[in-house]
C-alpha cells in the first residue's frame, strides 16, 4: 500500500462496511437502515428506533409490546454493582463510573464469551434495558443519595428522565427527552463506534468492546462536547456576553464547544437543528427565554467567524438543561442513548468479522545500537 494513503486522524477513509447508518452531507440526511433518523425523531419513539437499528426493522405493535417487555424484564442490575460504583473515589466523572459499571455487569454475564447471533442479542436487550438503571444510579450514588428503581408503569424515556431528577416528566418533558435520546441513538462511524468495532474484531466480548467506546465518548472533542457547551453557556450568562466571549475565545485561538463536525464541519448538522427547535418548545413552558437566545447568537457569531455550524450537543445541552438533567448527566446519557447503536455496530462486526490492523507511516531513527 503506498504512503500517499496516510490521513491525520483516517479523514474521510472508508473504514468498514455497514448496513445501519450513514450520513449523506449532500443531502442532509442522516441515514438509519434507509429511513431518515430526523423523520424518525418526529414520528416515533426511541425504542422502536432502537428496534430498528438492534432488530432491523421498525416494530409490528406486537414486537414492539415484546421488545418493550423483555426491556422491562431485564432491568435488574446487580447490587454488587452498585456496590463497585459505590466505592469508587469521591469526585468520580460519571463516565467513568459508567464505565467501571460495565466492566463490572461483564462478568455477571454467564454467556459473555459467546458471540453467536442469538447470545448477543440477548447481552444487547440486557445492556440496553439497564443503561439507565446504571447511569440514573452514578448520579445518586455520587450524590450519596438512594439508589432508584425503574418504575414498571413508565415508558422507556419517561422511566430514564424520571430515575435522574426524581419527578414524572409530563408529556412535553417526556417526548423532549425521547426524542434527544432518538438523536443520540446512532450516527455512522464516531471515534466511540470506531472503538467499539476495533475491539469487536479480536473477538472480544460485546461488553468490552462498549466500555471502550465509554472511554472514547468521554472526551471533550466527541460526546463531552455536550457538558463543556453547559458549563460555557452558564458562564457567559447573558445574551450580551455571548459575542464578547465568543470572540475573546477564538482571538486565544481556542476551541468553541459544540461547533464543527469532522464529516458535516460546514454545513448543519441536521440532528443540531431539530434540538434547537425542542429547545424553542421547551422554552414556551418552561421560561429561559435568555437561554434560547443565548444559543442563537452564539450560533450566529460561529457562523459569521468561523463559518462553522452547532453540531448536535450545542443545542441538546440546554434542552438537557431545561429538562433538569444535571449537568454531570449529559454525557453519560449520551452513551445511554448510543447503546442501540454500538451494540447493533458490535453484532455486525462480529457476523462480518476481519481483525483491524492498520499500518503505520515510521518517522523514527533506523540502525541504531545499543
Ligand atoms: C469535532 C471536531 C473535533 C472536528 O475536528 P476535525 O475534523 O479534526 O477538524 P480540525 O480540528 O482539523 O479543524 C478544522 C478547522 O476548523 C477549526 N475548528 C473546528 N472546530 C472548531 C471549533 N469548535 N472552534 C473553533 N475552531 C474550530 C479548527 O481550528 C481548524 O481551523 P484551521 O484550519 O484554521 O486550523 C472539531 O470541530 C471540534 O473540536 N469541535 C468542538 C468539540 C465538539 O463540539 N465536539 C463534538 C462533535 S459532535
Amino acid at each position: 500500500m503506498s504512503e500517499n494513503t496516510y490521513r491525520p486522524g483516517l479523514e474521510g477513509i472508508i473504514a468498514t462496511e455497514t448496513a445501519l447508518s450513514y450520513l449523506d452531507v449532500d443531502q442532509e440526511q442522516i441515514v438509519i437502515r434507509g429511513y431518515d433518523l430526523i423523520e424518525l425523531a418526529n414520528t416515533v419513539d426511541y425504542l422502536k428506533v432502537a428496534h430498528l437499528l438492534m432488530e432491523g426493522n421498525l416494530p409490528s405493535p406486537s414486537e414492539y409490546h415484546q421488545f418493550t417487555h423483555s426491556l422491562a424484564e431485564r432491568q435488574a442490575v446487580p447490587d454488587e454493582i452498585f456496590a463497585i460504583m459505590k466505592a469508587l473515589g469521591p469526585h468520580p466523572h460519571l463516565m467513568d463510573s459508567l464505565r467501571t459499571a460495565l466492566s463490572g455487569l461483564a462478568t455477571f454475564d454467564t454467556s459473555l464469551s459467546r458471540l453467536d447471533p442469538q447470545s448477543t442479542a440477548e447481552q444487547a436487550m440486557t445492556l440496553l434495558a439497564r443503561m439507565p438503571v446504571i447511569v440514573a444510579n452514578s448520579y445518586h450514588i455520587k450524590n450519596h443519595e438512594a439508589i432508584v428503581m425503574p418504575s414498571p408503569e413508565l415508558p422507556y424515556a419517561a422511566n430514564f428522565l424520571a430515575m435522574i431528577t426524581g419527578t414524572v416528566p409530563d408529556d412535553t418533558e417526556a417526548r423532549a427527552f425521547d426524542q434527544l435520546l432518538t438523536v443520540y441513538s446512532e450516527h455512522e462511524m464516531p471515534n466511540s463506534t470506531f472503538t467499539a468495532i476495533v475491539i469487536a474484531s479480536t473477538l472480544s466480548d460485546m461488553y468490552g468492546a462498549l466500555v471502550g467506546a465509554v472511554a472514547s465518548l468521554k472526551g471533550t472533542l466527541h460526546g463531552g462536547a455536550n457538558e463543556a457547551v453547559m458549563r460555557m453557556l452558564l458562564e457567559m450568562k447573558t445574551p450580551d456576553q455571548v459575542e464578547p466571549q465568543l470572540l475573546a475565545k477564538l482571538a486565544r485561538k481556542e476551541r468553541i464547544m459544540g461547533f464543527g463536525h469532522r464529516v458535516y464541519m460546514k454545513k448543519p448538522d441536521p440532528r443540531a437543528m431539530l434540538m434547537k427547535d425542542s429547545l424553542k418548545r421547551l422554552v414556551t413552558t418552561k421560561g429561559h427565554q435568555e437561554l434560547y437566545d443565548m444559543c442563537v447568537i452564539g450560533e450566529t457569531v460561529m457562523q459569521r467567524e468561523k463559518g462553522l455550524y452547532p453540531n448536535l450537543d450545542y443545542y441538546a445541552a440546554p434542552v438537557y438543561y431545561l429538562l433538569g438533567v444535571p449537568i454531570d448527566l449529559y454525557t453519560p446519557i449520551f452513551f445511554a442513548a448510543r447503546t442501540a447503536g454500538l451494540v447493533a455496530h458490535v453484532r455486525e462486526q462480529y457476523g462480518n468479522n476481519r481483525l483491524f490492523r492498520p499500518r503505520v507511516r515510521y518517522t523514527g531513527p533506523r540502525n541504531l545500537h545499543p
